[in-house]
């Protein structure tokens, strides 16, 4: 059976799944997208991803012209088209097909398309092993150029930063924002774990005013260790509390949890995945598995 896709409205081969080069998605990255991952046939928090979609294209005055229920059983047709219980689903909305100028109410509707396929962030052996992260040089944008809420489809610069940590022989970047703190990697959100003066291990990520994406893996990680007792708070941060930390790990949709052992060279903590992020990480892995709905 060919891959197939889901193109405004209609399930059809991937070959035949094309976009014109007039759609404004293409010609200024004008548009809004969701990465969600079904596990086990049910699609993990498919709700809470629709709903940021909707947040994010109403944020860029972009009408998504299907309901919400429409969407989500598009969604799951996708997945089922292409005979998958495990997958990353791509959700996009571009502003359409349009003339050159930038006017995007010139597009007269927009283009909705769903891809159901895999994603592979980071090689399996560092989730057991850590991984190397530089800090990059770019700036993440301010959230007054661009909301860090959109989930845009203009990832420049989360791009720069990303080549930079290629060059310099690594996979990730952390990028800071205009007044020198962490925000986040180029496309995960990011934890620290480190002692409170009681000597007991206590989580702090970057809030959504330092310029992060309020990701959908943050919050179920956020829970996750609420649960287990593991307090947490929303704090900006340093990179001298980067290197300071006991750990850190990476979350996001496509990478999951990822541990972070080594900053610019520089081993953190002991240097090893630390046991709070593989606590959550396994914690995570069984939540994704087994839960049984879709919110
Ligand atoms: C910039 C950025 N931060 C964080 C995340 C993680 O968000 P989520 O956990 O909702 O996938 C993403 C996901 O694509 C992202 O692009």
């Amino acid at each position: 059976m060919s891959k197939q896709v889901w193109l405004n409205g209609e399930l059809i081969p991937t070959e035949k799944a094309t976009v014109s080069v007039f759609d404004h998605g293409l010609l200024y990255g004008d548009g809004v997208f969701e990465g969600i991952r079904a596990y086990n046939g049910q699609i993990f928090k498919l709700d809470s991803h629709l709903k940021r979609l909707y947040a994010s294209a109403a944020a860029i005055r972009l009408e998504i012209p299907y309901e919400v229920d429409k969407l989500r059983q598009a969604v799951r047709d996708t997945l089922k088209a292409n005979d998958r219980t495990d997958a990353y689903i791509r959700l996009c909305v571009t502003r359409g097909f349009g003339s050159l100028g930038l006017n995007p109410f010139l597009c007269k509707r927009a283009t909705v398309f769903i891809i159901a396929d895999d994603i592979k962030m980071f090689p399996s052996e560092l989730y057991e092993l850590g991984m190397e992260v530089i800090i990059a040089k770019t700036i993440r944008n301010p959230p007054a150029s661009l909301s860090p809420a959109i989930k845009s489809m203009n990832y420049l610069n989360n791009i720069l930063a990303k080549i930079e940590a290629i060059d310099a022989g690594v996979l990730e970047a952390i990028m800071l924002n205009i007044d020198g703190n962490v925000t986040e990697g180029s496309s995960e959100n990011l934890f620290i774990v480190r002692n409170n003066t009681h000597g007991n291990p206590e989580l702090t990520t970057p809030p959504v005013s330092a310029g992060v994406l309020e990701g959908i893996t943050l919050s179920t990680v956020a829970q996750l260790a609420t649960d287990a007792g593991i307090p947490i708070s929303r704090n900006n941060l340093k990179p001298a509390d980067l290197f300071n930390a006991n750990e850190i790990f990476l979350t996001g949709t496509a990478a999951e949890i990822i541990p972070v052992t080594k900053i610019d060279a520089k081993p953190i903590g002991s240097g090893s995945p630390g046991p709070i992020t593989q606590q959550l990480a396994k914690a995570y892995h069984h939540l994704v598995t087994t839960n049984p709905t879709e919110d």
